[in-house]
């Protein structure tokens, strides 16, 4: 399977903050693959975590803030990103997914505490993760997972300050 190219679109937060769960969404991307997050409304705090998760631990995976929806959207398709909005009102991914992995980029959308019925009209794909309300953060997680086949758990981190020697039981960490 060909390294494919995704980023991340949370929308909105403007009247419900939760930095945590905007936290979590930060380093699962991060951690499974994707190149960057945009973050309508968040504080730069995010950007403070991330630069520091970056200098320790390697890679450039870093969030964009402020960028409204309507037009990461648009300037995705421009680029020929598939736009992929997560919702437990859409299709199936296992119906889907064949389909999403012939792909190469991806836009992938979650939404917030309010989603505008038009994200739905706007994106080519309306995908759920079970058809039951759960976590976007979960949700994400299996998305990332499903599109790169496993791919993404391989992947390495490029001048990270620590790197974990993986072990069967402790903890092992070097300096490089
Ligand atoms: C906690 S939900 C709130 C959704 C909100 N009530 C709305 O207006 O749709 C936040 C986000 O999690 C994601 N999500 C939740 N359940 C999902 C599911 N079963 N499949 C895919 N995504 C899901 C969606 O992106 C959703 O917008």
């Amino acid at each position: 399977m060909s390294v494919k190219s995704i980023r991340v679109l949370r929308l909105g937060q403007r009247y419900v903050r939760d930095e945590r769960t905007l936290t979590h969404l930060c380093l699962v991307s991060r951690a499974l693959g994707a190149e960057c997050i945009y973050l309508e409304d968040a504080e730069n705090d995010v950007t403070a975590t991330l630069d520091e998760v970056n200098k320790t631990w390697g890679g450039d995976f870093h969030a964009i803030l402020g960028a409204p929806w309507r037009g990461v959207i648009r300037e995705a398709k421009k680029e020929g990103r598939s736009v992929v909005h997560l919702t437990m009102y859409g299709m199936p991914i296992q119906d889907v997914i064949h389909d999403l992995r012939s792909l190469e980029k991806y836009l992938i959308v979650i939404g917030g505490p309010k989603v505008p019925g038009k994200v739905y009209h706007e994106a080519d794909f309306n995908v759920a993760v079970t058809s039951q309300p759960h976590s976007e953060v979960a949700a994400l997680a299996i998305m990332l997972h499903e599109v790169q086949g496993g791919e993404e758990l391989k992947r390495t981190f490029s001048q990270s300050r620590l790197r974990i020697l993986p072990s069967a039981r402790g903890k092992r960490v070097v300096e490089n």
